[in-house]
C-alpha cells in the first residue's frame, strides 16, 4: 500500500482510487470500490491491465526477460536446482533444508501410485484418444477416488490432496502414453527419482529392465522446472477460477489442464515442433516467415511471442542449450534443430518481429529436446501439464489462505438487445 492515488473522472465525477505497490514490478491502482463510487465498469478483456490477485509465488518482468519464483532466477534454479526442490519452495515459500527435502521427496514417492480401479478408467477412452483428454478426465476423477482430501477448509487436506496430484500426475501421463501404444502400465518404483520414475514409467516395459540415462533424467527434470509456474497465465487463472467457487482441488486441476491443451498456451510446444518439422529445410524459412507476417494468413510462429515476454524468454535460453546436452548425451541430431536455430535467426532479424517484439517463447525448442528423448508430439502437453501442476497447485493453495479472496465473477459491456416483448411463433 503507498499513500499515492489515482484520480479517475467520469464526466463530472471524480473518484480518487489507492495505489498499491508491490515488491518489484509496477503499481496497481486498486479499483475494488469503483463500480460502487461510479456505477461503470472497467473493460479488459483477455486481463491485458489487470491484476487478478495478489500473489507471492512468481514474478516476470516480460521487458528484461526475467522470472523469478520465490525471488530465485529461473536460470540459478534450471542450473543447480531440481524439480522436487523447486516443488518445496513454491509451495513453502522457502528452499528446504537437506532434510526438509528429503522428507518432501519421500512424501511426493509414497504417493505416486493410482488407485487400481483407476486403470480400468483408462480403458473406456478409445485408444486413439489424446493424452490431454484422458489427462482432463482422470484427474478430474481423482474427486471420486480421494474424498478425504477434498475439504478444502482443512489445511491438512490441503496439503495431502496437493502431495497426491504433484505425485499422480507423472503416473496418470506415462498411463495415458502406455494405454495409447498399447503396453502394459508400469507401476511406480520408490527407488527411483521423480523424473527417472516418470522416464521408467513411460519407456519401461514389463520384460526388460529400463536403464535411466542420466543425462536425459537431468535434462527432463530441467524442463519441469521450466514449466514449474508462471504466474496467472490462462491456465493458472482457470484453477484460481474454478478454485474460488471452493470447487475440490482435483476439479480445479482438471480446469487447468483442458485451458492448458490450447494452441495458443500449452499447446504451442506441439504446434511448434510440428510446424519446424513441416518447415524441414531451411530454404522454406523465408516462405514461412511472409506467411506469418501475411495480416491475411491466420498462420503464426508457434514458439513465438508472448504476452508477457516483450524479450527474449530466459526458459528458452535454457532450452536450447538442453537441447545440444541431450543430443550430445544420445549421441544423436535432428534436422528440425538447424530449422528452429536459422528461424530464430531470420525472425529475430527481421522488422515484423522486432517491431512486435516477438521472441522465442519456452516452447520453441521443448519441442525438439522431447522427440530427441523419444516423446511423441501428443505428450508434449501432457508433460507441461505434469510440471505445472505443481505451480497451479501452490497458486490454488495460496489463494484459498488469502483472506481477501472471493468468488471470481467478472462483468461484462453488455451489447445484446434490451429488453423486448416476447413474440409468439405465430406471429414472427
Ligand atoms: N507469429 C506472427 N505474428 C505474431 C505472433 C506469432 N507467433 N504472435 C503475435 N503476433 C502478432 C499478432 O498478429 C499481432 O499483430 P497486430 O498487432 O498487427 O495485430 C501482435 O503480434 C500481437 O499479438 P497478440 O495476439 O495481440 O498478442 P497476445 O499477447 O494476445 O498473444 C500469444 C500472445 C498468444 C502467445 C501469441 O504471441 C501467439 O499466438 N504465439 C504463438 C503461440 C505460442 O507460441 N504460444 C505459447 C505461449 S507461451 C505458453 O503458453 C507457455
Amino acid at each position: 500500500m503507498t499513500d499515492k492515488t489515482a484520480t479517475i473522472t467520469l464526466g463530472d465525477k471524480s473518484v480518487e482510487s489507492p495505489i498499491l505497490s508491490g515488491t518489484v514490478g509496477p503499481d496497481v491502482v486498486d479499483i475494488r470500490k469503483f463500480y460502487g463510487q461510479t456505477g461503470a465498469f472497467t473493460y479488459d478483456p483477455g486481463f491485458t491491465s489487470t491484476a487478478s490477485c495478489e500473489s507471492k509465488l512468481t514474478y516476470i518482468d516480460g521487458d528484461e526477460g526475467v522470472l523469478l519464483h520465490r525471488g530465485y532466477a529461473i536460470g540459478e534454479l534450471a542450473e543447480h536446482s531440481s524439480f522436487m526442490e523447486v516443488a518445496y519452495l513454491l509451495l513453502n515459500g522457502e528452499l528446504p533444508s537437506a532434510d526438509e527435502l528429503k522428507t518432501f521427496d519421500n512424501t511426493i514417492t509414497r504417493h505416486t501410485m493410482l488407485h487400481e480401479q483407476l486403470a480400468t478408467f483408462y480403458r473406456g477412452f478409445r485408444r486413439d484418444a489424446h493424452p490431454m483428454a484422458i489427462m482432463c478426465g482422470v484427474v478430474g476423477a481423482l474427486s471420486a477416488f480421494y474424498h478425504d482430501s477434498t475439504d478444502i477448509q482443512d489445511p491438512h487436506q490441503r496439503m495431502i490432496a496437493s502431495h497426491r496430484l504433484i505425485a499422480k500426475m507423472p503416473t496418470i501421463a506415462a498411463m495415458a502414453y502406455k494405454y495409447s501404444i498399447g503396453q502394459p502400465f508400469i507401476y511406480p518404483n520408490n527407488e527411483l527419482s521423480y523424473t527417472g520414475n516418470f522416464l521408467r514409467m513411460t519407456f519401461g516395459v514389463p520384460a526388460e529392465e529400463y536403464e535411466i540415462v542420466p543425462a536425459v533424467e537431468r535434462a527432463l527434470d530441467r524442463i519441469f522446472i521450466l514449466h514449474a509456474d508462471h504466474e496467472q497465465n490462462a491456465s493458472t487463472s482457470t484453477v484460481r477460477l474454478a478454485g474460488s467457487s471452493g470447487a475440490n482441488p482435483f476439479a480445479c486441476i482438471a480446469a487447468g489442464i483442458a485451458c492448458l491443451w490450447g494452441p495458443a498456451h500449452g499447446g504451442a510446444n506441439e504446434a511448434a515442433l510440428n510446424m519446424l518439422r513441416e518447415i524441414g529445410r531451411p530454404e522454406r524459412i523465408p516462405e514461412y516467415i511472409a506467411r506469418a507476417k501475411d495480416k491475411d494468413d491466420p498462420f503464426r510462429l508457434m514458439g513465438f511471442g508472448h504476452r508477457v515476454y516483450k524479450n527474449y524468454d530466459p526458459r528458452a535460453t535454457v532450452m536450447q542449450k538442453t537441447v545440444r546436452e541431450v543430443f550430445a548425451a544420445l549421441k544423436v541430431s535432428d534436422p528440425v534443430f538447424d530449422v528452429a536455430l536459422q528461424l530464430e535467426e531470420m525472425a529475430l532479424s527481421d522488422d515484423y518481429f522486432a517491431e512486435k517484439k516477438l521472441f522465442p517463447n519456452v516452447d520453441f525448442y521443448s519441442g525438439v529436446i522431447l522427440s530427441a528423448i523419444g516423446f511423441p508430439t501428443t505428450m508434449f502437453t501432457a508433460l507441461f501439464a505434469l510440471a505445472r501442476t505443481v505451480g497451479w497447485v501452490a497458486q490454488w493453495n495460496e489463494m484459498i489462505s488469502d483472506p481477501a479472496q472471493k468468488i471470481g465473477r467478472p462483468r461484462q459491456l453488455y451489447t445484446g438487445p434490451a429488453q423486448r416483448p416476447y413474440v409468439p411463433v405465430d406471429k414472427r
